[in-house]
């Protein structure tokens, strides 16, 4: 199963999908490449865990879409890696239905709340401020509603009383380093349909 790693920051779950790759433990899943709409996104210099591609693709005139002719080259760019899937981790960018329909049922997003509770950007401080205690994480379908799509899997984080924002954002990481590549694990060996 070829995947490619779509994001815009640290890349900190590439990293984690690598090395689990590296490691052997992805199942049939197989890299073969990594997009970035930023072109200083750390997630890029992943690319060297595996040694594949990690391109930045330009994401054209808007900040937080992708649309027109930058939507086009990003489809024709992504059909050329030939991905069974794709994974989108910590991409900052809603995609819109042409690209979807593109890669239909075959595009993945990681999420740092048990959806449905707390869509959107700053997930983990919104939880935080509102008080739940419990939150955690989300890998789903994407479709053109954000952060809407089914669900395939969730990790549980306990907030304890002792927990600021920035202890609770890492344990909210740590399990987004297991729950991911453990997705693409399953995906990869149809545990999971692909759809
Ligand atoms: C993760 O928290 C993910 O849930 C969210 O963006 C963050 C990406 O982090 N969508 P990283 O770039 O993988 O470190």
């Amino acid at each position: 199963m070829r995947f490619v790693i779509l994001g815009s920051g640290t890349g900190s779950n590439a990293k984690a999908i690598l090395d689990a790759e590296k490691a052997g433990s992805l199942g049939r899943a197989k890299a073969v490449a990594i997009g970035a709409d930023r072109e200083d996104a750390t997630i890029l210099d992943h690319g060297a865990i595996l040694d594949i591609p990690a391109s930045f693709l330009h994401p054209g005139p808007f900040k937080t879409k992708l649309e027109g002719e930058a939507e086009h080259s990003w489809i024709q760019q992504i059909c050329q890696w030939k991905p069974d899937l794709i994974v989108l981790a910590g991409l900052l960018r809603v995609l819109k239905p042409p690209f979807i329909e593109a890669f239909h049922g075959r595009i993945i997003n990681l999420h740092p709340s048990l959806l449905p509770a707390f869509p959107g950007l700053h997930a983990i401080e919104k939880a935080f401020e509102y008080g739940v205690k419990f939150t955690g994480c989300t890998v789903h379908w994407v479709t053109p509603t954000v952060d809407a799509g089914p669900i395939i899997d969730q990790a549980l984080v306990p907030v304890a009383n002792t927990d600021t924002i920035e202890t609770l954002e890492a344990k909210v990481h740590a399990a987004e380093h297991q729950l991911l590549p453990n997705v693409i694990r399953r995906l990869s060996l149809g545990d999971i349909p692909l759809a």
